[in-house]
Formats: C-alpha cells, structure tokens, sequence
C-alpha cells in the first residue's frame, strides 16, 4: 500500500490547534448539542450531521429528543415510529441502526450507553468518526475524529495531495489528525476543526482573508486552495428509471413497504415499475409486472402522468414518473399491498422522492 507520510509535515506544534481554539471560543457555532455531555444526545446529533447540513439537522434533532429523549425510549420504540420521525432526512440506514443499538445498549449494556471506545465502536451504524465523536466528545477522550471539514482544513493547511479516497491516503490523514489533536481538550479541539471547515475554510469560496490560519496555511502560500483536498476516484453515477403506480380506488390507494437491501428498506412507496429505459405510459402497461398487478381488473382509467425533476444521490440519479391510475375495485395482487385511505398518507414514512411528489 502506497504511504504518504514521507511526504507530510515533519512537526505539528500546538500554535495550530490553539489558534483553532481561540477562533472556536468566538465564532463556534452555539448549537443544541452543545450544551450537554449526555452520550445519547452527541451520539443522535452526529448520526444526523454525518450526512446532513447543520441548518437542516438542528429540527430534526430536536424533534428525535422530544420523541425519543434517552435510550429506553429510543429502543421500546418501533421501527416504523424511528423512520417516520426520520422522514426527509434520507439515508435510512442511520435511523435503523439507530434503532438496532439503542435495543443492543439496553440487552448489552443494561441500558447505559458504553463509555469503552471499543464498546461504543461495536454498535451498529457507528464507524471510526462517531465513535471517536461520541469519546472525545462525551467522555473527553482522545480520539480524532476525520470528516471531510477535516480532510479539507488538514490538506490545505499542509498543502497535502493525499487522496480522500484511498485507504492509504486516510490511514495518512487520521495519523496526522492524530499529532494534531489537542489532547487535554480533544472534544473540543474535534469540534473546533470541523466548525473551522464548515464556516470558514469552505469547499468554495473559503473567507481565506478572515482566516486566523492564513499565514500558516501552505495551500493558500502556493495558491492550491481550490484544489484541495484530491480526490482519485470519481463516483459512478447510475440512471434509474422509475414508474410509480398510484392506483386509486375511492379514497383510498396502494402502498407498500420496501423490503430487500437498500437505502429505502422499511419505508413506503408505491408500487413501482424499475426499467432500464425511460418509458412511455402505453409500453409501462405492457410490461409483465403491470400485467401482474391489473391481471383481473376489467377497467382502469389512466388520470395524469408527472415527470418529476431528476432526483440526485450520491451514486444514483432516479428520473421518476407517477402515473395517477384510477381503478373500481382492487385486483387479488392489489389486495395483498397495503391500502390505505388518502388521509392518513401522513402516517407513513416515504422516501424524500414520494414526498416531493405529495407535496406538490
Ligand atoms: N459535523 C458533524 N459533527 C459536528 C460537530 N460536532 N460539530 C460541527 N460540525 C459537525
């Protein structure tokens, strides 16, 4: 495996993280979680941040701590009550696996989140960086956590093309993050850098002329700051072309819940048609699976089609259709789905794709 370290700082001093600190003491973020060391609470609020925006996390904190204010309540809840709480957020498997340890906390660990980093390493969903969070964080321990504020400040402070996207060039960036972090006040040296990277030292347009590190920063000396931090693999990003089936009969229609492996599990949707190719209504209802669920239903009414703006993830690009469809009476493949009455649609955690559509 390729090393990096030859090429990296040979010294880190303390000048750097006392003067992140110092920056952090005035222009840190004054957030929820901040208040508290309560593990629980840091553990919630950086599952949330893990793929999601500060601005955009912080209500959803705060509804998932009114819901669900300790671990007990979290694991006597179902699984259908933490995704609808999670609804919106995206990347379901953060709100399963929350749920999937908050149940191994209270059978492992009589209920009290662990304080071993070892311990709080094994439970699910909870990688390098939140365990190293929640300890530094919570318990003060020392651990540093990598995240991409921290790969960028890392890269440019150094001016390092170390790739963010290898194992060698992460193995090279956590032992840096190691020499750097302070270690009698690592939760909040770990909260001062990431802070630092989300308003500061931004992906584009970085306030470099405010920035308190500008005359240590080598990236900046050697004008590479746009181009840093590197990244060697570029991600595929596969079509998928999605047909939506809302099948009306009076008030009501169908739904299902998504089984099989995927970001979508145990949330609803219609049903859906996958097909390689973008289709037209007239070639949707000749496919085996549309013939499958109208297979006994003698007359359907085809109401509107909605293309909806293409829906971006990160590996995925999904261009969906709806297709409004009215029926009389439910065929036996529709019967065996979930029906349900328009007005408790609601009541249902969907994709972040569905609800863009209901709220149209
Ligand atoms: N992003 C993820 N966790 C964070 C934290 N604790 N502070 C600031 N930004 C974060």
């Amino acid at each position: 495996m390729k090393k990096y370290r030859q090429t990296g700082p040979s010294t880190v001093d303390s000048e750097y993280s006392a003067l992140l600190l110092s920056w952090y003491a005035l222009q840190g973020r004054d957030l929820p979680w901040r208040c508290t060391r309560d593990p629980y609470r840091i553990w919630i609020s950086e599952v949330i941040l893990q793929q999601t925006r500060v601005a955009q996390g912080t209500a959803y904190y705060l509804r998932f701590m009114e819901r669900f204010p300790d671990v007990a309540a979290l694991a006597g809840a179902s699984e259908d009550e933490v995704l609808k709480c999670w609804q919106g957020l995206g990347y379901y498997s953060r709100a399963r696996n929350l749920h999937a340890a908050a149940r191994r906390i209270v059978s492992c660990f009589d209920g009290v989140f662990p304080v071993e980093y070892a311990d709080v390493r094994s439970l699910p969903g909870i990688g390098d960086y939140t365990a190293s969070a929640i300890c530094s964080i919570a318990y003060d321990a020392p651990y540093a956590v990598l995240d991409g504020n921290v790969f960028r400040v890392l890269s440019r402070l150094f001016d390092l093309d170390w790739p963010i996207d290898t194992t060698a060039g992460r193995r090279a960036f956590l032992q840096l993050a190691e020499a750097m972090l302070d270690q009698t006040r690592p939760g909040l040296y770990n909260q001062a850098v990431m802070d630092f990277g989300a308003i500061c030292c931004l992906p584009v347009q970085p306030h470099c002329t405010d920035c308190p590190l500008q005359a240590r920063c080598l990236s900046f000396a050697a004008g590479h700051v746009s181009v840093r931090p590197v990244k060697r693999i570029r991600a595929k990003v596969e079509p998928r072309y999605f047909n939506y089936l809302i099948i009306e009969c009076g008030s009501e229609l169908l739904l299902h819940r998504r089984e099989g492996k995927d970001i979508w599990r145990g949330l609803y949707e219609f049903p859906l048609i996958e097909t390689s190719q973008p289709m037209e209504y007239l070639e949707l209802v000749r496919t085996e699976p549309f013939h499958a669920l109208f297979e006994d239903v003698e007359e359907w009414q085809f109401l509107e089609s909605t293309l909806m703006p293409i829906h971006q993830l990160s590996h995925q690009a999904i261009h969906a259709v709806f297709y409004r469809i009215k029926v009389d009476q439910w065929s036996e493949a529709m019967r065996r789905l979930c029906v349900v009455d328009r007005s408790r649609l609601d009541d249902y955690a969907v994709p972040r794709l569905i609800e863009r559509y209901l709220s149209r």
